[in-house]
């Protein structure tokens, strides 16, 4: 019997101190100490011994035992090293390769320019805010002098949600939105988008963009509508432009006016961007109607004030010299790149 233990000793210590594999070790572990194991059949067999041998045999096949428990540890902790070792040089890093560059985005033309606007009129005191898209009827017309008969409308056909309610066709509303909620004095300039049920072409969207402005106080007169206007425009296209004002008629302005621009392109002397005109127009303003003051429980004879309202595709395709307007929706980077 200890002949036997012996030679389970010496095959499975050797088989164990080579195995190749966690498995295997295992697969060894079952084969000699388990409960149907080689050492623990022999061990079975030991009621067969004599009172003196048992023991000794006992205590050999304890410490046999114990010999493959420690050699299969030891195996187990070779091996995981191995496999560690094996995995550090197959996934090691190649430090030098070039790294990929997530995708960097930048400002659309309409963001850029917006920004420069409203930089220049914050630098005069003015404030951004902005509005619902959905407007009613009376803020969009009514209020602003323009009655449901009214021959204007003729020119902002739009899209109506229910009779009274509608997508905006100009940020003017703006100005009763404004008036309604806060008294003098009132500086505000309000970007956004506006509605008309226009055709898409080169110079037509039904959706487009305008900038509005509003300042009321006492003792505002023409004089600081062309002053701020001329020194916005100095300040978007540069101090030799030159700005001049044409009469026109706007329901909810007295006086109105349409502002035009030196051609940038020309500098007045004519080409084909103005038509050889020397002149763009860029936007419309005038002094605000006193009814509309009045509309808004700002009492005339105290209070006085100018508007204007440009759109904002003009402004950005004046300054980045853009020949279709479809080109700032389309969203494509070839285009939008060029920013
Ligand atoms: N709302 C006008 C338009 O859409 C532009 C405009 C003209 C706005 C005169 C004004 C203004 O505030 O005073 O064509």
């Amino acid at each position: 019997m200890r002949q036997a233990l012996e030679e389970i000793r010496t095959t499975a210590v050797a088989q164990i101190s080579t195995a190749e594999e966690q498995a295997l070790l295992e697969q060894l572990r079952v084969q000699y100490l388990g409960k149907k194991g080689e050492l623990t059949a022999i061990l079975k067999k030991m009621g067969g011994l004599s009172a003196e041998e048992r023991p000794v045999v006992g205590a050999l096949a304890n410490e046999i035992r114990g010999q493959l428990e420690d050699a299969i540890q030891k195996r187990a902790d070779e091996l995981r090293e191995v496999l560690l070792t094996r995995q550090l040089a197959e996934e090691s890093l190649d430090v030098t390769l070039p790294g990929k560059r997530p995708a960097q985005g930048g400002l659309h033309p309409f963001g850029k320019v917006l920004g420069e606007l409203e930089e220049i009129f914050l630098g005069m005191g003015f404030d951004s805010v902005t509005g619902p898209e959905i407007e009613y009827d009376k803020y969009n017309f009514e209020m602003l002098n323009m009655p449901k008969s009214h021959p204007s409308r003729d020119t902002q056909d739009t899209f109506y949600i229910t009779e009274n309610i509608l997508l905006r066709t100009q940020t003017s509303p703006m100005q009763i939105r404004t008036m309604l909620q806060e008294k003098p004095p009132i500086r505000i300039i309000c970007p956004g988008r506006v509605y008309r049920s226009d055709p898409a072409d080169a110079t037509h969207s039904p959706i487009f963009h305008q900038i509005e402005g509003l300042a009321v106080d006492k003792g505002i007169t023409f004089t600081d509508l062309k002053g701020t206007l001329d020194l916005f425009i100095k300040q978007l296209y540069g101090p030799d432009t030159r700005t001049r004002f044409r009469p026109h008629h706007f329901a909810y302005t007295e006086p109105s006016a349409e502002m035009d621009m030196s051609c940038f392109k020309c500098g007045g002397k004519g080409c084909p961007l103005c038509k050889y005109e020397g002149w763009i127009e860029i936007l419309g303003c005038g002094m605000v109607h006193p009814k509309v003051l009045e509309n808004c429980d700002i009492d005339p004879e105290v209070y006085s004030g100018f508007a204007f309202g440009a759109g904002l595709e003009r402004i950005a395709m004046m300054r980045y010299d853009i020949d279709d307007m479809r080109l700032l929706y389309e969203n494509d980077l070839r285009f939008l790149r060029q920013f």
